[in-house]
């Protein structure tokens, strides 16, 4: 924003000439505190003295240039371009803008008239010269500040001219507002953003990456769906757009994740549907990761979501995947998916056994009972698919690969044991992690990762040889 002077301008030229004449002759500043808090009062310097000890300013005064005020004993309000005898107390009001004139104080004073006016000066101290107000009024006007009139309309005017920064300052705090908009005031804006007809295809990336960020939040997810932005997301899954396809995913992986409510929504909008069916046909790895993202987000914690994704044939198109991901990062994707699929129900029958289980777990039970995941796996071929991830040689990848070998034993069992090339890498890898174990425990690591892999392996081979 820019810095502006946020006072009515009349008083910041007020100010500014107020600041002249302080540098011309006043000396002295001091607040008046018995009159106005937040008035500045500028009063003259009692100790200055000027050589004749006498105010002149009314004898050399060229009428025609320049209006002398006649200070009294009260505050008066000075108009643009007066001249101040010298004597008098000045004050600028900050609450009006205006600068306010009145006598000085009693002893050091001396009466003056001018014609018909009367008044009185400090005669302590100095005084103006004709030549300093002329100047003085030179730089009113040079300021803007035009002569003085006594015109109401004109009074009017500098009265409605004060307000006018008000309107100013309102329009900037309504600028601010703006600027301090609310997540659901931004979902909405994005939500039009990415539904505009005139909006190109970046921008509607744009407004789904922004999205993508806000939907973390459950709340978020929840406003993005009472909008019909989810919707919205969901049929972009279909756009002839690749990224839009990619963006819509992953809009829609976040906001299902850990977010039962939004979960169903999505489910029941179809969004299951679709992307198995993007899934099972040929994508860009990148498109690809952020389906299987959105896939597994709506899975996970949802037995309903998953007794869908069977039916529809969803262990097949993970299969297709596998096998056409051919070493590539999809694969462990794939296989921690199923292994999560697998230990999420057997997690949750082993809380069945919970002695006092009430009515919304029985259903969870329930629910989870119906899923048939691990039969489907082994008549899928998963058997033989999930040993071939052993060959990877990342850790990590290795690791996943035997836990998920283990949570499939009770339904690959005899494949396993027949599947010579498994039971030789198993042996091999042996081998290499006792070594790697080994040098583990020199370092003083006594349960350490490659232990760990070790035990794996040992708690595999043991039931497949
Ligand atoms: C002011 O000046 C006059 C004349 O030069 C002198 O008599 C007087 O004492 C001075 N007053 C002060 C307050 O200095
Ligand atoms: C998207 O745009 C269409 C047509 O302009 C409109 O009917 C629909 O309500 C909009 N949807 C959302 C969620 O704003
Ligand atoms: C996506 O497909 C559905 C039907 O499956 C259709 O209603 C919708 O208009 C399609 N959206 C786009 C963007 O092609």
């Amino acid at each position: 924003m820019p810095v502006r002077c946020q006072v009515p301008r009349s008083y910041c030229s007020g100010l500014k000439a107020a600041l002249f004449l302080w540098m011309l002759s006043f000396n002295f500043v001091s607040a008046n505190y018995k009159n106005t808090f937040s008035a500045l009062t500028v009063v003259e310097n009692p100790e200055a003295n000027d050589s004749n000890g006498e105010a002149h300013v009314e004898d050399e005064v060229d009428p025609e240039d320049l209006e002398v005020f006649q200070p009294t004993d009260q505050w008066q309000t000075l108009r643009p371009g007066q001249a101040v005898p010298a004597g008098s107390h000045v004050r600028l009001n900050l609450q009006t803008g205006q600068r306010e004139v009145k006598l000085g104080e009693e002893g050091s004073l001396k009466y003056w008239s001018d014609g018909k006016r009367k008044g009185m000066v400090n005669t302590q101290a100095s005084s103006f010269t004709a030549q300093e107000l002329k100047k003085a009024l030179k730089k009113f006007k040079e300021e803007g500040v035009e002569p003085t009139s006594k015109d109401k309309e004109k009074e009017e005017a500098e009265l409605r001219a004060q307000y006018r920064p008000i309107e100013e300052l309102k329009r900037d705090m309504a600028q601010l507002e703006m600027l301090v908009e609310t997540d659901f005031q931004i979902i909405s804006r994005l939500i039009a953003k990415f539904n505009h007809s005139s909006s190109t295809a970046d921008e509607k990336v744009a407004a789904l990456l922004d999205l993508e960020y806000l939907v973390h939040q459950v709340d978020n997810a929840q406003d993005l769906v009472s909008m019909g932005g989810l919707k919205l997301v969901i049929n972009a899954l279909n756009s002839t757009d690749l990224r839009l396809q990619e963006s819509a995913a992953f809009v829609l992986g976040s906001a299902v994740s850990s977010n039962p409510r939004v979960q169903v929504e999505a489910v029941e909008g179809g969004a299951l549907q679709k992307l198995l069916t993007l899934l099972a046909t040929e994508r860009p790895m990148g498109v690809k990761k952020k389906l299987l993202f959105a896939v597994g987000s709506l899975l996970r914690h949802f037995p309903y979501a998953q007794s869908h994704f069977l039916r529809m044939g969803g262990v097949q198109v993970l299969g297709e995947l596998f096998r056409a991901s051919g070493g590539g990062a999809l694969r462990v994707r794939v296989v921690t998916l199923i292994y999560d699929m697998i230990i999420e129900k057997e997690l949750i029958s082993q809380s069945g056994l919970d002695p006092i289980p009430d009515s919304s777990h029985q259903e969870r039970l329930r629910q989870y009972a119906q899923i048939s995941l691990l039969p489907l796996l082994a008549e899928q071929g998963w058997c033989n698919l999930v040993p071939e991830l052993l060959t990877s040689p990342d850790h990590d990848w290795r690791e996943k690969a035997l836990r998920t070998l283990l949570a499939m034993m009770p339904n690959c069992q005899p494949q396993y044991r027949q599947n010579q090339v498994l039971t030789h890498s198993l042996s091999t890898l042996q081998e290499q992690y006792e070594e790697l174990a080994l040098s583990e425990q020199d370092l003083g690591e006594e349960d350490g990762y490659f232990g760990e892999i070790l035990g794996l392996l040992k708690s595999v081979l043991l039931k497949v040889q």
